[in-house]
């Protein structure tokens, strides 16, 4: 049973002339978080409890994470962000160093290469999953490459054998951005234990929403005591402690560290969302099946991909319009979704497309081809656990209204 908090939204009848399907009365959100009753008691217990910031029930939240990955560390941060940075300290990324970045993300992947004033190098995508192409890796590595980032669009692994095959004959370490990819297999390894290091996002939006917050898993117990020294301004282990009565107010600053501590107030949401994450998963993956049981019937829509040998984490659905099938921009294809009461996004406008990077990298939009085709004709449309089965109707309805009104 669904005890989301969040109330339902409704329709009325008003019907379009083909489909009769009732309008919808209320905005549809791209994304709303799943927060039950066990969430809020927990925050409440946490509040109640005094200990507002890193404490027990961060180290539980780390503990049960780890569990569930089957990783021997996972140190709870902040943000995906604060994980990537760590794991590019953890391995030691110097100035001028170079890391290979898929063009198809976040700008969060590549800007904390940045950060290390190191060069982000991107690297195009595969046609089908926009991950990272492993077959256009090897042409960008130099003498100065370090790492490989590898982002799993979507919630789909990307080809991770491949890819760190490719980094085993290179000597380079391979540093997931998982933001989207919890909980996800690939060939029945779950992500967090693939690689080198492993980013989670536990942002609004993602699979398991805290608000903010992250999570860093490495098998390397190395990088795992580097990042835990770093994530707390560098002071002594167990710096948080220091309040406790099993603390002591003495402590050392080894590292001029980060301030990228998980709250006991997050983990208290976290641990019940990962509690539920079987459930969450199922019900997404629902939404998803219904959505390209639909799509494709539709030769200007394009279903998302998914290869054989993945659990897809199905953060997002992302829908390809095929533009020689429509006579409809995407632009307004997404403001027709508006009008439907239907809120979608697009992701993402590849790297080399924002000014910052187009312009200190000197990137033309043509340099990465199959990013940005992609990009010129995906669109996200709302996948959450919180949605009843009739706002998957009115999706569903609103897309084909759009596709039969404007097909070429
Ligand atoms: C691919 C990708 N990487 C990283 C991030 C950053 O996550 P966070 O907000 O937890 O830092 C996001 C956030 O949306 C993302 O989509």
């Amino acid at each position: 049973m669904d005890d989301n908090v969040f109330a339902a939204s409704g329709s009325v009848s008003v019907g379009t002339q083909e489909s009769r399907r009732p309008a919808r009365t209320t905005f549809l959100p791209f994304a709303v978080p799943h927060i039950t009753q066990a969430e809020i008691d927990e925050v409440v217990d946490t509040l109640r409890s005094g200990w507002l910031t890193t404490g027990p029930k961060t180290k539980r939240f780390e503990r049960e994470f780890a569990a569930y990955i089957g990783t021997p560390h996972a140190l709870a941060v902040n943000s995906a962000t604060a994980a990537m940075h760590l794991a590019l300290d953890a391995i030691g990324i110097q100035p001028d160093d170079e890391v290979l970045v898929p063009v198809y993300t976040f700008t969060a992947t590549a800007e904390v290469v940045v950060y290390c004033r190191a060069k982000p190098v991107f690297v195009d995508v595969d046609p089908k999953t926009c991950n990272i192409d492993p077959g256009q890796i090897e042409k960008h590595i130099t003498a100065r490459t370090k790492a490989i980032m590898v982002v799993h669009i979507a919630g789909v692994p990307a080809a991770m054998d491949p890819i760190l095959a490719i980094a085993h004959a290179h000597n380079l370490v391979v540093i997931e951005d998982a933001a989207h990819a919890f909980p996800a297999t690939y060939r029945g390894r779950m992500v967090g234990t693939i690689g080198d290091l492993t980013a989670f996002s536990f942002y609004a939006t993602k699979t398991l929403a805290v608000g903010e917050g992250g999570m860093l898993t490495t098998a390397n117990p190395a990088y795992a005591e580097r990042a835990a020294l770093m994530t707390l301004h560098g002071i002594s282990r167990d710096a948080w402690k220091r309040y406790s009565a099993e603390g002591s107010w003495f402590y050392e600053v080894l590292e001029a560290g980060f301030k990228y501590n998980m709250t006991d107030i997050s983990a208290s949401i976290g641990l019940h969302q990962l509690a539920r994450s079987e459930w969450l998963l199922a019900r997404r993956r629902a939404i998803a099946a219904r959505y390209t049981e639909a799509f494709s019937h539709y030769a200007a829509l394009e279903t998302p991909y998914t290869p054989d040998d993945v659990q897809h984490a199905w953060h997002l659905y992302l829908l390809r319009l095929c533009p020689e099938r429509l006579a409809i921009s995407r632009e307004a294809f997404i403001q027709q979704l508006a009008q439907a009461q239907i809120g979608a996004s697009v992701h993402f406008i590849p790297l080399h497309l924002h000014p910052f990077y187009r312009d200190t990298y000197h990137m033309q939009a043509e340099d990465f081809p199959v990013a940005l085709h992609a990009y010129q004709r995906t669109v996200s449309l709302p996948i959450y656990p919180g949605m009843t089965d009739s706002d998957v109707d009115d999706v569903i309805a609103a897309v084909e209204q759009i596709v039969k009104t404007h097909k070429k």
